[in-house]
């Protein structure tokens, strides 16, 4: 079931997504994670690191999954996905950074890494509450539109525009990475509750294609309408085609 909760400011779409997260982490403090990196859960994390401060949650016995990696950037690079989370949000929480993992982008065999990936997610049993943004493409994760998808974590060449999109945070598109390691749709949709973040009007064309068109592999995102538990919080300008 797709619920749709549509915000009329950015404070309250932080405090809306960081809501969610909190309400889990004070009902089960065990819980897992499933993270997402980009533009869009920012605020959501900044939120979290402010209900930490104040004591009002612990990530101290959280484990968290992120989604994705780009392939051949180190976990110290400025645009790598791990360096993202450090600084964006576990830098400044209390989560025991072994608990916390990434696809290892620059293992020596991407594929056993990957292999390895779904070994610990599979391990860790079922993510409690997956984050996701959605690209313009209508990828969640770095599950591009194909005509067959993955369901467990793999290698994954990066579409022209995905590349495109994600050049604002290289210098030029040519140094943003090829391939990426990403979690796939089945562990994503093997989770027991998913928020599917967007925020502004490029993205609402492609969440009214994804929530209410047929279900596609060429919209990855659509397959979210298999799911019984699935929030989608968004901005006045990404859910304007949304009623
Ligand atoms: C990030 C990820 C991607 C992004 C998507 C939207 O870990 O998996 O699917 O969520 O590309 O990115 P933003 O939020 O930058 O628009």
């Amino acid at each position: 079931m797709l619920n749709i909760v549509k915000v009329s400011s950015d404070e309250q779409f932080n405090e809306v997504g960081a809501g969610l997260v909190a309400g889990l982490l004070q009902s089960n403090p065990r819980a897992i994670l499933g993270l997402a990196t980009g533009s869009t859960p920012v605020g959501v994390y900044s939120q979290l690191i402010e209900l930490f401060q104040k004591g009002l949650i612990s990530f101290a016995q959280t484990r968290s999954f992120n989604l994705d990696e780009y392939i051949g950037l180190a976990p110290d690079h400025p645009e790598s996905y791990r360096r993202f989370m450090n600084e964006k949000l576990f830098n400044h929480i209390d989560i025991d950074m072994r608990n916390t993992h990434v696809p290892d982008g620059t293992a020596a065999d991407p594929e056993q890494a990957a292999l390895e990936y779904t070994r610990m997610l599979d391990e860790a049993g079922q993510i409690d509450l997956q984050l996701l943004g959605i690209g313009h493409n209508g990828h969640i994760g770095f599950n591009e539109p194909a005509d067959e998808l993955q369901a467990h974590t793999h290698v994954v060449e990066l579409k022209k525009d995905t590349r495109a999109a994600n050049a604002r945070f290289f210098n030029s598109v040519d140094e943003v990475p090829t391939h990426a390691m990403t979690m796939g749709i089945g562990s994503i949709l093997k989770s027991r509750q998913i928020l599917l973040m967007a925020k502004g009007a490029s993205k609402a064309d492609i969440l009214k294609r994804a929530l209410t068109g047929p279900l596609t592999t060429q919209c990855p995102a659509s397959l979210l309408q298999t799911h019984p538990n699935v929030v989608i919080l968004v901005d006045q300008a990404a859910g304007g085609r949304l009623s």
